[in-house]
């Protein structure tokens, strides 16, 4: 099992460049599927990409990964199509949920094994097969796997989501692309990852219009050519650097390959924490830390504050004056980062699903494990400003979404490495 071992309050300065979205990626090498052929670029490559390439592979799409410049070419031309997601693939990344809109409103049937929970929380995925329902699919549970089926094709229809998800409104886009008449989804998810998703579709031959919380999708007509995507970057890989350059940076630091208009309520945060950033068109410096302030936190559906930036903000608020509090609104378990942060010495306290803290806090280094992707970045966070070394075990976590971590922060001087 691999581990990261970090030697802490090592100045950081230099530069960092964001990759692509994970996030974003996932969703369209979904909508490749309804693609004859597409190229995706500035995709990143982390462990939760190349499962979901392998669950391409596996349904019968033609992929071609160039590694050394983050593209990726599919095509599903020709080929034998098996509208089947196996649990192997589907348990250990969820996201595989998404191939069901597509193989459906293409294939007109699909088997897709149940995603199943996580460390944050049961993940149910009742909002997607509701939005299928709407849409004249028929489906049924059985043996751990969702049975979909449209033996005439799905039919557009009005769709109000009950909550707000992001998978399920991702997914309900995916089957009304090629359902007959329209589809008005409303109470939909916004992330930009979402909209991302949206114009690859309309570079497919989609007709989809958001307006608000509201998505139109009108009968589109498929373009056969081969379509290329450059998928956006990634904005909570850009919070978590942020922070750790507000904790470290000995003077600027500068992140790149951004567009910093998209992470606004980010920035209000971090601005009313007292973090100085300087906004350019396609990047932004953020100054040596300041006289940080407490804040009270809630996490939102964007524009609100993400949920995954959550653990990362909450090492920040442990070196801030004064008590902090961060009301974790979307996953019913996504405090694990907090027995790990109390090992090193952090003072945080939980009460119903807030979590209290109390700064600033001296953190001292230890052996900590990681438990979901963004709690085991929060770790490496707290490693980077603890004193002495911090050890982190199943780091395997933050191999799914962050791409070149260590190399990236070893670029600015930070003693990281990977045993
Ligand atoms: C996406 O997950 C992201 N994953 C998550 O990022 C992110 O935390 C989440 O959106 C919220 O922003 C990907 O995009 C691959 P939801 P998703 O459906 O779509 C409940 C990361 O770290 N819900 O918006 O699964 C659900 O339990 C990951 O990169 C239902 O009740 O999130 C949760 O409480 C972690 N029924 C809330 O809605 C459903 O059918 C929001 O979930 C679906 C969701």
């Amino acid at each position: 099992m691999q581990k990261l071992i970090i030697k802490g309050r090592k100045e950081i300065s230099g530069k960092i460049s964001i990759s692509g979205s994970k996030n974003a990626t996932l969703p369209i090498l979904a909508a490749s599927i309804l693609a004859d052929q597409a190229q995706i670029k500035n995709i990143p490559l982390v462990k939760d990409i190349f499962t979901m390439i392998d669950l391409l592979n596996f349904i019968g799409l033609k992929t071609k990964l160039i590694r050394k410049k983050n593209i990726i070419e599919i095509s599903s031309k020709g080929k034998n199509i098996n509208t089947l997601a196996p649990y192997k693939l589907v348990k250990t990344m969820r996201a595989g949920i998404l191939v069901l809109g597509s193989l459906l409103t293409k294939y007109k049937k699909a088997k897709v094994s149940l995603p199943g929970g996580c460390a944050i929380g049961t993940r149910p995925v009742d909002l997607h097969l509701f939005a299928l329902k709407k849409m004249g699919a028929k489906i049924k549970i059985k043996n751990g796997y969702i049975l979909a089926e449209a033996k005439n094709g799905l039919k557009g229809a009005k769709i109000r989501f009950p909550s707000i998800s992001v998978g399920a409104t991702e997914n309900a886009l995916l089957a009304a692309f090629k359902a007959k008449g329209k589809t008005v989804l409303t109470n939909c998810a916004i992330e930009p990852e979402i909209i991302d998703l949206i114009k690859f579709l309309n570079k497919l031959g989609a007709k989809i219009h958001l307006k608000g919380r509201s998505i139109l999708i009108s009968e589109s007509k498929i373009k056969t050519s081969k379509i290329s995507h450059e998928v956006i970057f990634d904005r909570i890989e850009l919070g978590t650097y942020i922070i750790a350059s507000t904790l470290l940076a000995k003077k600027n630091l500068i992140i790149d390959k951004i567009n910093p208009k998209i992470i606004k309520s980010e920035i209000d945060v971090l601005k009313k924490i007292g973090v100085k950033i300087i906004q350019k068109k396609k990047s932004i410096i953020v100054k040596k830390g300041q006289r940080l302030k407490n804040i009270n936190i809630t996490t939102k559906p964007y524009p609100g504050i993400p949920t995954d930036l959550q653990a990362q903000l909450m090492v920040l608020l442990t070196q801030v004056n004064g008590v902090s509090k961060i009301k974790e609104n979307i996953f019913e378990n996504r405090f694990m980062h907090v027995p790990e942060l109390r090992r090193m010495g952090a003072q945080i306290t939980i009460k119903d699903k807030t979590a209290i803290i109390k700064g600033p806090t001296k953190l001292t280094g230890a052996e900590v494990m990681a438990t979901d992707l963004r709690a085991s970045v929060s770790l490496v966070l707290a490693g980077l400003i603890a004193e002495n070394r911090t050890i982190i075990n199943r780091i395997y976590h933050l191999d799914r979404g962050y791409e070149y971590l260590e190399r990236k922060l070893r670029h600015c001087k930070a003693e990281i490495k990977r045993i």
